[in-house]
């Protein structure tokens, strides 16, 4: 998978893609990531990429130009599935938009800044729109690194137990079921008999049971969906 990500601010994104499992995903060669700064596609010397809006109001907003600039040289590149604009008001991101996600081949995500984008990029260059969660964020950037983040992890070969993506919580509309590590008795507070007695099958169903009376306790939407 490759994902090019379009940004004003590149350093934001460095840090949380050089480390742990986005970093490993990478250095396996299962992903890679590429980062480019829309200024580099900016409309003259000053590096502007954005502009006062028509009709009047605060706020900045990104220049068709310069992202359609950055995207036309990318698909000249390489056919892209989709081409993604990070949004509060785009679908909210769920465990099954990232397994559908995580099939892709080739991404964009396109990070929004001020008051946004010129609508026309919404309307002519965006595929997808994706929304992080009910709230306004500064920026897209951090919206695209958790989007990269829960897609990246799905790929087999990322997580070294490829199974653990499958039992995370939310696939199957489950929370997951606690997990207890040694040691098995803290200052009285005891880890779950049934963990520790050997039976896989019990444990199993005992697990099973938590997560569907976790889920109902906690997240009873997910149940009825
Ligand atoms: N940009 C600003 N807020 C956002 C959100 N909640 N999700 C995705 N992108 C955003």
């Amino acid at each position: 998978m490759r994902i090019d990500i379009i940004t004003c601010l590149p350093d934001l994104l460095k840090s949380p893609f050089n480390h742990s499992i986005l970093k490993r995903a990478q250095d396996k060669k299962l992903v890679e990531i590429h980062v480019h700064d829309l200024r580099d596609y900016a409309i003259n010397k000053q590096r502007q990429v954005d502009d006062y809006q028509f009709g009047g109001g605060a706020g900045m907003v990104l220049m068709i130009e310069p992202i359609d600039k950055c995207i036309l040289k990318l698909k000249s590149e390489r056919e892209y599935d989709e081409i993604i604009y990070l949004s509060p008001d785009g679908e909210s991101l769920t465990q099954p938009v990232a397994n559908k996600l995580s099939l892709e081949k080739n991404m964009i995500m396109l990070c929004g800044h001020y008051k946004g984008v010129d609508e026309r990029v919404r309307e002519h260059i965006i595929t997808k729109e994706i929304s992080i969660g009910d709230y306004v964020l500064s920026g897209g950037e951090l919206a695209a690194i958790v989007l990269s983040d829960t897609i990246i992890r799905l790929i087999p070969g990322v997580l070294s137990d490829e199974t653990s993506a499958l039992s995370d919580s939310f696939q199957d509309n489950l929370i997951a079921p606690p997990v207890y590590t040694r040691p098995a008795d803290y200052k009285g507070l005891k880890v779950p008999e049934i963990l520790l007695s050997g039976h896989t099958g019990k444990i199993e169903e005992w697990r099973q049971s938590q997560s569907i009376q976790r889920t109902k306790e906690r997240r009873s939407g997910l149940i009825d969906d």
